[in-house]
Protein backbone atom coordinates (compact mmCIF):
# COMPACT_ATOMS: atom_id res chain seq x y z
CA UNK A 1 0.00 0.00 0.00
CA UNK A 2 1.90 3.11 -0.90
CA UNK A 3 0.42 5.76 1.62
CA UNK A 4 2.47 8.55 0.64
CA UNK A 5 1.53 9.52 -2.81
CA UNK A 6 3.63 12.91 -3.78
CA UNK A 7 2.14 13.00 -7.28
CA UNK A 8 -1.61 12.99 -5.93
CA UNK A 9 -4.19 15.14 -7.94
CA UNK A 10 -5.49 18.65 -7.06
CA UNK A 11 -7.92 20.72 -7.62
CA UNK A 12 -7.20 23.78 -10.04
CA UNK A 13 -8.96 26.25 -7.54
CA UNK A 14 -10.73 26.92 -4.35
CA UNK A 15 -13.75 27.09 -6.18
CA UNK A 16 -13.17 24.46 -8.50
CA UNK A 17 -13.29 22.50 -5.07
CA UNK A 18 -16.60 24.00 -3.63
CA UNK A 19 -18.42 23.74 -6.69
CA UNK A 20 -17.55 20.09 -6.84
CA UNK A 21 -18.56 19.83 -3.43
CA UNK A 22 -21.90 21.72 -4.23
CA UNK A 23 -22.05 19.10 -6.85
CA UNK A 24 -22.20 16.60 -4.85
CA UNK A 25 -24.40 17.78 -2.79
CA UNK A 26 -27.24 19.03 -4.89
CA UNK A 27 -28.58 15.83 -7.01
CA UNK A 28 -31.78 13.85 -6.65
CA UNK A 29 -31.51 14.44 -3.09
CA UNK A 30 -32.89 18.13 -3.24
CA UNK A 31 -35.16 17.78 -5.92
CA UNK A 32 -36.78 14.77 -6.12
CA UNK A 33 -36.58 13.79 -2.15
CA UNK A 34 -36.41 16.64 -0.32
CA UNK A 35 -39.84 17.83 -2.75
CA UNK A 36 -41.44 14.57 -1.33
CA UNK A 37 -40.43 14.44 1.98
CA UNK A 38 -41.16 17.72 2.68
CA UNK A 39 -44.63 17.16 1.22
CA UNK A 40 -45.16 14.70 3.25
CA UNK A 41 -44.00 15.90 6.48
CA UNK A 42 -45.90 18.94 6.54
CA UNK A 43 -44.19 21.94 4.71
CA UNK A 44 -42.99 24.53 6.99
CA UNK A 45 -42.15 23.07 10.45
CA UNK A 46 -40.49 20.57 8.50
CA UNK A 47 -38.17 23.23 6.67
CA UNK A 48 -37.12 24.92 9.68
CA UNK A 49 -36.18 21.96 11.49
CA UNK A 50 -34.40 20.73 8.37
CA UNK A 51 -32.19 23.95 8.70
CA UNK A 52 -31.88 23.63 12.71
CA UNK A 53 -29.93 19.98 12.16
CA UNK A 54 -27.79 21.46 8.61
CA UNK A 55 -26.67 23.98 11.02
CA UNK A 56 -26.28 22.17 14.47
CA UNK A 57 -24.95 18.74 12.54
CA UNK A 58 -25.01 18.57 9.09
CA UNK A 59 -22.13 21.70 9.06
CA UNK A 60 -20.03 20.41 11.39
CA UNK A 61 -19.63 16.73 10.58
CA UNK A 62 -18.91 18.53 6.96
CA UNK A 63 -16.20 20.23 8.38
CA UNK A 64 -14.77 16.90 9.85
CA UNK A 65 -14.80 15.57 6.61
CA UNK A 66 -12.93 18.53 5.02
CA UNK A 67 -10.50 18.46 7.89
CA UNK A 68 -9.86 14.67 7.57
CA UNK A 69 -9.61 14.46 4.04
CA UNK A 70 -7.64 17.25 3.96
CA UNK A 71 -5.30 16.86 6.66
CA UNK A 72 -5.26 12.79 5.46
CA UNK A 73 -4.93 13.27 1.55
CA UNK A 74 -6.07 10.02 1.10
CA UNK A 75 -8.98 8.19 0.06
CA UNK A 76 -11.57 7.10 2.72
CA UNK A 77 -10.01 4.35 4.33
CA UNK A 78 -6.27 5.25 3.87
CA UNK A 79 -7.21 8.57 6.15
CA UNK A 80 -8.79 6.67 8.31
CA UNK A 81 -5.56 4.35 8.58
CA UNK A 82 -3.13 7.34 7.81
CA UNK A 83 -4.41 9.40 11.13
CA UNK A 84 -4.92 6.65 13.30
CA UNK A 85 -3.27 3.22 12.64
CA UNK A 86 -4.05 0.43 13.97
CA UNK A 87 -7.14 1.71 15.70
CA UNK A 88 -11.24 0.69 14.56
CA UNK A 89 -12.09 3.48 13.20
CA UNK A 90 -11.26 2.27 9.49
CA UNK A 91 -14.66 1.00 9.64
CA UNK A 92 -16.01 4.52 8.91
CA UNK A 93 -13.80 4.25 5.34
CA UNK A 94 -14.66 0.25 4.96
CA UNK A 95 -18.69 1.67 5.00
CA UNK A 96 -18.44 4.54 2.98
CA UNK A 97 -17.06 2.58 0.15
CA UNK A 98 -19.59 -0.26 1.01
CA UNK A 99 -22.08 2.54 0.70
CA UNK A 100 -20.90 3.92 -2.29
CA UNK A 101 -21.31 0.88 -3.88
CA UNK A 102 -24.75 0.41 -2.90
CA UNK A 103 -26.34 4.31 -3.32
CA UNK A 104 -24.54 4.34 -6.77
CA UNK A 105 -26.16 1.16 -8.06
CA UNK A 106 -29.88 2.17 -7.16
CA UNK A 107 -29.01 6.21 -7.73
CA UNK A 108 -28.09 5.25 -11.38
CA UNK A 109 -31.42 3.78 -11.69
CA UNK A 110 -33.22 6.96 -10.58
CA UNK A 111 -31.02 9.18 -12.54
CA UNK A 112 -31.72 6.47 -15.80
CA UNK A 113 -35.74 7.30 -15.35
CA UNK A 114 -34.97 11.06 -15.31
CA UNK A 115 -32.67 10.87 -18.48
CA UNK A 116 -35.61 8.81 -20.29
CA UNK A 117 -38.27 11.54 -19.28
CA UNK A 118 -35.35 14.23 -20.23
CA UNK A 119 -34.85 12.12 -23.96
CA UNK A 120 -38.46 12.03 -23.89
CA UNK A 121 -38.84 15.80 -24.03
CA UNK A 122 -36.17 16.14 -26.46
CA UNK A 123 -37.87 13.94 -29.24
CA UNK A 124 -40.71 15.83 -29.32
CA UNK A 125 -42.79 16.91 -26.26
CA UNK A 126 -43.89 14.16 -24.40
CA UNK A 127 -47.62 13.21 -24.29
CA UNK A 128 -48.38 10.38 -23.13
CA UNK A 129 -51.49 8.04 -24.21
CA UNK A 130 -51.95 5.80 -21.91
CA UNK A 131 -55.20 4.92 -20.61
CA UNK A 132 -53.87 5.51 -16.91
CA UNK A 133 -52.32 8.51 -17.81
CA UNK A 134 -48.71 9.07 -16.31
CA UNK A 135 -48.94 6.66 -13.78
CA UNK A 136 -49.71 3.86 -16.30
CA UNK A 137 -47.09 5.00 -18.42
CA UNK A 138 -44.80 5.31 -15.87
CA UNK A 139 -45.19 1.56 -14.66
CA UNK A 140 -45.18 0.02 -17.94
CA UNK A 141 -41.62 1.83 -18.03
CA UNK A 142 -39.87 0.79 -14.67
CA UNK A 143 -41.80 -2.49 -15.21
CA UNK A 144 -40.30 -3.50 -19.34
CA UNK A 145 -36.66 -5.56 -18.03
CA UNK A 146 -34.91 -3.72 -21.11
CA UNK A 147 -35.80 -0.21 -21.24
CA UNK A 148 -34.94 1.38 -17.24
CA UNK A 149 -31.51 -1.03 -17.97
CA UNK A 150 -30.61 0.82 -20.92
CA UNK A 151 -30.91 4.11 -19.40
CA UNK A 152 -29.23 3.00 -16.16
CA UNK A 153 -26.29 1.95 -18.44
CA UNK A 154 -26.39 5.20 -20.39
CA UNK A 155 -25.85 7.12 -17.16
CA UNK A 156 -23.53 4.95 -15.78
CA UNK A 157 -21.68 5.47 -18.59
CA UNK A 158 -21.21 9.10 -18.12
CA UNK A 159 -19.95 9.11 -14.63
CA UNK A 160 -17.00 6.71 -15.61
CA UNK A 161 -16.54 9.28 -18.57
CA UNK A 162 -16.07 11.97 -15.80
CA UNK A 163 -14.07 10.11 -13.10
CA UNK A 164 -12.15 8.02 -16.02
CA UNK A 165 -10.92 12.36 -17.28
CA UNK A 166 -9.47 12.78 -13.54
CA UNK A 167 -10.00 15.19 -10.65
CA UNK A 168 -8.94 18.42 -12.67
CA UNK A 169 -10.33 18.07 -16.09
CA UNK A 170 -12.85 15.60 -15.35
CA UNK A 171 -15.12 16.08 -12.52
CA UNK A 172 -13.42 20.30 -11.77
CA UNK A 173 -14.56 21.01 -15.22
CA UNK A 174 -17.66 19.62 -15.05
CA UNK A 175 -18.97 20.92 -12.38
CA UNK A 176 -17.78 24.23 -13.06
CA UNK A 177 -20.21 24.00 -16.19
CA UNK A 178 -23.10 22.19 -14.58
CA UNK A 179 -23.36 23.75 -10.77
CA UNK A 180 -24.04 27.61 -12.45
CA UNK A 181 -26.50 26.15 -15.90
CA UNK A 182 -28.31 24.28 -12.82
CA UNK A 183 -28.68 27.06 -10.91
CA UNK A 184 -29.64 29.68 -13.72
CA UNK A 185 -32.54 26.81 -14.37
CA UNK A 186 -33.78 26.39 -11.03
CA UNK A 187 -34.33 29.74 -10.75
CA UNK A 188 -35.95 30.12 -14.00
CA UNK A 189 -37.92 27.58 -13.38
CA UNK A 190 -39.62 28.51 -10.20
CA UNK A 191 -40.26 32.11 -11.17
CA UNK A 192 -42.18 31.12 -13.51
CA UNK A 193 -43.86 28.08 -11.32
CA UNK A 194 -44.63 31.27 -9.06
CA UNK A 195 -46.57 32.53 -12.12
CA UNK A 196 -49.21 29.75 -12.44
CA UNK A 197 -51.31 30.57 -9.50
CA UNK A 198 -50.27 28.60 -6.75
CA UNK A 199 -47.76 30.79 -5.41
CA UNK A 200 -49.51 32.31 -2.68
CA UNK A 201 -50.64 28.29 -1.20
CA UNK A 202 -47.44 27.41 -1.64
CA UNK A 203 -45.06 30.09 -0.10
CA UNK A 204 -47.80 29.34 3.25
CA UNK A 205 -47.23 25.71 2.97
CA UNK A 206 -42.97 25.85 3.32
CA UNK A 207 -43.08 29.36 5.22
CA UNK A 208 -45.81 29.44 7.53
CA UNK A 209 -45.19 26.49 9.95
CA UNK A 210 -47.95 24.84 11.37
CA UNK A 211 -46.17 23.83 15.20
CA UNK A 212 -48.54 20.83 15.64
CA UNK A 213 -46.63 19.30 13.02
CA UNK A 214 -44.00 19.37 15.50
CA UNK A 215 -45.83 17.41 18.35
CA UNK A 216 -44.51 14.33 15.81
CA UNK A 217 -41.29 12.75 16.75
CA UNK A 218 -40.80 11.59 12.95
CA UNK A 219 -40.82 14.90 11.62
CA UNK A 220 -37.54 15.69 13.63
CA UNK A 221 -36.21 11.86 11.94
CA UNK A 222 -36.92 12.57 8.50
CA UNK A 223 -35.06 16.64 8.56
CA UNK A 224 -31.92 14.62 10.13
CA UNK A 225 -32.45 11.99 7.70
CA UNK A 226 -32.81 14.40 4.83
CA UNK A 227 -30.02 16.43 5.70
CA UNK A 228 -27.40 13.98 5.98
CA UNK A 229 -28.26 12.38 2.59
CA UNK A 230 -28.61 16.17 0.93
CA UNK A 231 -25.25 17.17 2.23
CA UNK A 232 -23.63 13.66 0.75
CA UNK A 233 -22.91 12.67 4.56
CA UNK A 234 -21.35 9.85 6.59
CA UNK A 235 -19.71 8.00 3.54
CA UNK A 236 -16.60 9.91 2.95
CA UNK A 237 -17.70 11.34 -0.59
CA UNK A 238 -16.24 14.85 0.86
CA UNK A 239 -13.19 13.28 2.61
CA UNK A 240 -12.28 12.24 -0.82
CA UNK A 241 -12.58 15.58 -2.38
CA UNK A 242 -11.44 17.62 0.84
CA UNK A 243 -8.33 14.84 0.02
CA UNK A 244 -7.64 16.68 -3.30
CA UNK A 245 -7.33 19.99 -1.75
CA UNK A 246 -3.59 21.79 -0.66
CA UNK A 247 -3.06 22.86 2.27
CA UNK A 248 -3.92 26.77 2.07
CA UNK A 249 -7.65 26.82 1.92
CA UNK A 250 -10.20 27.96 4.96
CA UNK A 251 -12.27 24.85 5.55
CA UNK A 252 -14.86 26.72 7.93
CA UNK A 253 -15.76 29.19 5.13
CA UNK A 254 -15.86 26.30 2.25
CA UNK A 255 -18.17 24.07 4.25
CA UNK A 256 -20.58 27.07 4.93
CA UNK A 257 -20.66 27.51 1.58
CA UNK A 258 -21.59 24.48 0.22
CA UNK A 259 -24.35 23.88 2.93
CA UNK A 260 -25.39 26.90 2.16
CA UNK A 261 -25.59 26.78 -1.64
CA UNK A 262 -27.47 22.71 -1.27
CA UNK A 263 -30.16 24.23 1.00
CA UNK A 264 -30.87 27.26 -1.21
CA UNK A 265 -30.99 24.76 -4.06
CA UNK A 266 -33.64 22.61 -2.24
CA UNK A 267 -35.89 25.85 -0.98
CA UNK A 268 -35.39 26.86 -4.65
CA UNK A 269 -36.55 23.44 -5.67
CA UNK A 270 -39.32 24.02 -3.74
CA UNK A 271 -40.64 27.00 -4.49
CA UNK A 272 -40.39 25.61 -8.47
CA UNK A 273 -42.73 22.12 -7.41
CA UNK A 274 -45.05 23.10 -4.73
CA UNK A 275 -46.73 26.10 -6.50
CA UNK A 276 -47.10 23.75 -9.64
CA UNK A 277 -48.36 21.04 -7.05
CA UNK A 278 -50.66 23.72 -5.66
CA UNK A 279 -51.85 25.51 -8.93
CA UNK A 280 -52.94 22.14 -10.45
CA UNK A 281 -54.77 20.63 -6.85
CA UNK A 282 -52.06 17.91 -6.75
CA UNK A 283 -51.79 16.54 -3.07
CA UNK A 284 -48.32 17.45 -1.42
CA UNK A 285 -47.91 14.57 0.10
CA UNK A 286 -48.46 12.15 -2.82
CA UNK A 287 -44.86 10.66 -2.32
CA UNK A 288 -41.73 9.59 -4.34
CA UNK A 289 -44.08 9.24 -7.57
CA UNK A 290 -44.40 13.13 -7.32
CA UNK A 291 -41.39 13.97 -10.17
CA UNK A 292 -41.68 10.96 -12.42
CA UNK A 293 -45.86 11.15 -12.14
CA UNK A 294 -47.09 14.09 -11.18
CA UNK A 295 -44.94 16.85 -12.75
CA UNK A 296 -45.06 15.52 -16.46
CA UNK A 297 -48.66 15.90 -15.97
CA UNK A 298 -48.41 19.42 -14.60
CA UNK A 299 -46.05 20.17 -17.65
CA UNK A 300 -48.94 18.84 -20.01
CA UNK A 301 -51.73 21.31 -18.52
CA UNK A 302 -49.54 24.27 -18.76
CA UNK A 303 -49.73 23.82 -23.00
CA UNK A 304 -46.86 24.33 -25.25
CA UNK A 305 -44.59 25.82 -23.03
CA UNK A 306 -45.11 23.21 -20.52
CA UNK A 307 -42.90 21.20 -23.01
CA UNK A 308 -40.05 23.40 -22.81
CA UNK A 309 -40.53 23.53 -18.77
CA UNK A 310 -40.45 19.51 -18.94
CA UNK A 311 -37.31 19.51 -20.72
CA UNK A 312 -35.68 21.51 -18.72
CA UNK A 313 -36.54 20.06 -15.26
CA UNK A 314 -35.17 16.67 -16.54
CA UNK A 315 -32.18 17.93 -17.78
CA UNK A 316 -31.41 19.61 -14.72
CA UNK A 317 -32.41 16.44 -12.62
CA UNK A 318 -29.99 14.30 -14.59
CA UNK A 319 -27.58 16.72 -14.75
CA UNK A 320 -27.57 17.05 -10.68
CA UNK A 321 -27.42 13.24 -10.50
CA UNK A 322 -24.72 12.82 -12.71
CA UNK A 323 -22.54 15.56 -10.29
CA UNK A 324 -23.27 13.34 -7.43
CA UNK A 325 -23.12 10.11 -9.14
CA UNK A 326 -19.61 11.55 -9.64
CA UNK A 327 -18.95 11.91 -5.81
CA UNK A 328 -20.16 8.65 -5.08
CA UNK A 329 -17.70 6.60 -7.93
CA UNK A 330 -15.05 8.94 -7.03
CA UNK A 331 -15.29 7.37 -3.50
CA UNK A 332 -14.69 3.91 -4.51
CA UNK A 333 -12.36 4.55 -7.65
CA UNK A 334 -9.52 6.70 -5.34
CA UNK A 335 -9.77 3.25 -2.68
CA UNK A 336 -9.09 1.02 -5.49
CA UNK A 337 -6.35 3.36 -7.38
CA UNK A 338 -4.28 3.55 -3.77
CA UNK A 339 -5.03 -0.14 -2.61
CA UNK A 340 -4.24 -2.13 -5.88
CA UNK A 341 -2.06 0.32 -7.47
CA UNK A 342 -4.74 0.65 -10.79
CA UNK A 343 -4.80 3.24 -13.08
CA UNK A 344 -7.55 5.67 -12.95
CA UNK A 345 -8.66 4.65 -15.73
CA UNK A 346 -8.93 1.02 -14.85
CA UNK A 347 -10.13 1.47 -11.43
CA UNK A 348 -12.88 4.23 -13.73
CA UNK A 349 -13.98 1.24 -16.00
CA UNK A 350 -14.00 -1.87 -13.56
CA UNK A 351 -15.71 -0.49 -10.50
CA UNK A 352 -18.07 1.60 -13.08
CA UNK A 353 -19.13 -1.66 -14.61
CA UNK A 354 -19.34 -3.59 -11.18
CA UNK A 355 -21.88 -0.43 -9.87
CA UNK A 356 -23.79 -1.09 -13.25
CA UNK A 357 -24.32 -5.15 -12.47
CA UNK A 358 -25.69 -4.63 -8.35
CA UNK A 359 -27.66 -2.18 -10.05
CA UNK A 360 -29.41 -4.62 -12.01
CA UNK A 361 -31.51 -6.16 -9.60
CA UNK A 362 -33.12 -2.68 -8.08
CA UNK A 363 -33.81 -2.11 -12.05
CA UNK A 364 -35.72 -5.35 -12.65
CA UNK A 365 -37.39 -5.29 -9.08
CA UNK A 366 -39.97 -3.45 -10.59
CA UNK A 367 -40.64 -5.50 -13.52
CA UNK A 368 -39.37 -9.44 -13.82
CA UNK A 369 -38.18 -9.49 -10.03
CA UNK A 370 -41.50 -7.73 -8.59
CA UNK A 371 -41.85 -10.92 -6.34
CA UNK A 372 -38.80 -10.74 -4.45
CA UNK A 373 -38.45 -9.08 -1.59
CA UNK A 374 -35.72 -7.72 1.06
CA UNK A 375 -36.81 -6.74 5.11
CA UNK A 376 -39.78 -6.69 3.21
CA UNK A 377 -39.20 -3.90 0.89
CA UNK A 378 -38.56 -3.93 -3.06
CA UNK A 379 -35.05 -4.52 -4.22
CA UNK A 380 -33.98 -0.87 -4.62
CA UNK A 381 -35.66 0.30 -1.60
CA UNK A 382 -34.24 -2.43 0.22
CA UNK A 383 -30.78 -0.98 -1.37
CA UNK A 384 -31.66 2.30 -0.23
CA UNK A 385 -32.57 1.73 3.45
CA UNK A 386 -29.73 -0.09 4.11
CA UNK A 387 -27.28 2.10 2.39
CA UNK A 388 -29.02 5.19 3.31
CA UNK A 389 -30.50 4.42 7.01
CA UNK A 390 -27.72 2.27 8.23
CA UNK A 391 -24.53 2.56 6.67
CA UNK A 392 -25.11 6.89 6.23
CA UNK A 393 -25.82 7.36 9.74
CA UNK A 394 -23.60 5.42 10.90
CA UNK A 395 -20.46 5.75 9.10
CA UNK A 396 -21.50 10.25 10.12
CA UNK A 397 -21.79 9.10 13.99
CA UNK A 398 -17.85 6.93 13.43
CA UNK A 399 -16.69 10.61 11.62
CA UNK A 400 -18.06 12.78 14.61
CA UNK A 401 -16.82 10.36 17.27
CA UNK A 402 -13.44 10.24 15.76
CA UNK A 403 -12.49 13.57 15.79
CA UNK A 404 -14.94 14.29 19.41
CA UNK A 405 -12.89 11.36 21.09
CA UNK A 406 -10.15 9.99 18.65
CA UNK A 407 -7.84 12.23 17.84
CA UNK A 408 -6.36 15.07 20.16
CA UNK A 409 -8.17 18.62 20.59
CA UNK A 410 -5.25 20.41 19.79
CA UNK A 411 -4.28 18.56 16.43
CA UNK A 412 -7.84 18.64 15.51
CA UNK A 413 -8.65 22.19 15.96
CA UNK A 414 -5.52 23.00 13.74
CA UNK A 415 -5.99 20.64 11.12
CA UNK A 416 -9.64 22.06 10.60
CA UNK A 417 -8.14 26.22 10.27
CA UNK A 418 -10.66 26.73 13.28
CA UNK A 419 -7.44 27.03 15.92
CA UNK A 420 -8.09 27.28 19.31
CA UNK A 421 -10.99 29.49 19.37
CA UNK A 422 -14.34 29.44 20.87
CA UNK A 423 -16.21 28.57 17.57
CA UNK A 424 -13.43 25.70 17.31
CA UNK A 425 -14.19 24.19 20.52
CA UNK A 426 -18.26 24.36 20.30
CA UNK A 427 -17.14 22.43 16.87
CA UNK A 428 -15.27 19.95 18.37
CA UNK A 429 -17.90 19.63 21.70
CA UNK A 430 -20.88 19.67 19.08
CA UNK A 431 -18.63 16.35 17.88
CA UNK A 432 -18.36 15.09 20.46
CA UNK A 433 -22.03 15.29 22.18
CA UNK A 434 -24.76 16.72 20.10
CA UNK A 435 -24.22 14.75 16.64
CA UNK A 436 -23.26 11.62 17.92
CA UNK A 437 -26.59 11.68 20.45
CA UNK A 438 -29.18 12.95 17.87
CA UNK A 439 -27.03 10.58 14.77
CA UNK A 440 -28.32 7.46 17.39
CA UNK A 441 -31.45 8.18 18.15
CA UNK A 442 -32.22 8.76 14.23
CA UNK A 443 -29.92 5.13 13.72
CA UNK A 444 -32.52 3.63 15.94
CA UNK A 445 -35.47 4.56 14.59
CA UNK A 446 -34.72 4.49 10.97
CA UNK A 447 -33.64 1.22 11.13
CA UNK A 448 -36.94 0.48 12.91
CA UNK A 449 -35.02 -0.54 16.07
CA UNK A 450 -36.98 2.07 17.72
CA UNK A 451 -40.18 0.52 16.75
CA UNK A 452 -38.85 -2.95 17.93
CA UNK A 453 -37.71 -1.75 21.42
CA UNK A 454 -41.42 0.20 21.73
CA UNK A 455 -42.93 -2.98 20.54
CA UNK A 456 -41.27 -4.57 23.44
CA UNK A 457 -42.96 -2.25 25.57
CA UNK A 458 -46.49 -2.70 23.71
CA UNK A 459 -46.30 0.28 22.42
CA UNK A 460 -46.98 1.09 18.11
CA UNK A 461 -45.88 3.84 16.43
N1 LIG B 1 -26.29 14.31 -1.89
C1 LIG B 1 -26.78 13.57 -3.00
C2 LIG B 1 -28.18 14.03 -3.32
O1 LIG B 1 -28.72 14.89 -2.60
O2 LIG B 1 -28.76 13.54 -4.28
C3 LIG B 1 -26.75 12.08 -2.78
C4 LIG B 1 -25.42 11.58 -2.25
C5 LIG B 1 -24.24 11.82 -2.99
C6 LIG B 1 -25.36 10.95 -1.04
C7 LIG B 1 -23.02 11.42 -2.49
C8 LIG B 1 -24.14 10.53 -0.52
C9 LIG B 1 -22.98 10.78 -1.26
F1 LIG B 1 -21.83 10.40 -0.78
Amino acid sequence: MNQLDTNREQWNTRLGFILAAMGSAVGLGNIWRFSYVTGENGGAAFLLIYVLCIILIGIPILMAEFTIGRKAQSDVVGSFNKLAPGKPWVVAGILGVASAFIILSFYAVIAGWSVFYFIQYLIGGFRTTHADGYGGFFGEFISSPIQPLFWQFLFMAMTVGIVYVGVKKGIEKSNRILMPLLAILVIGLSIYSMTLGGASEALSFLFTPDWSALTNGEVYLAALGQAFFSLSLGMGALITYGSYLSKKESLPGAAVSVATLDTAFAIIAGLMIFPAVFAFGIAPDSGPGLVFVTLPGIFENIGGFGQVFGLLFFFLLSAAALSSAVSLLEVAVAYFIRKFDWTRKKAAIIVGAIIFVLGIPSSLGNGPLNDISIFGLEILDAADFLASNIFLPLGGLIIALFIGWGWKKADALEASDFGNTGIGNAWVFVLKWVAPVLIFIVFLASTGLLDVILGWFGVES
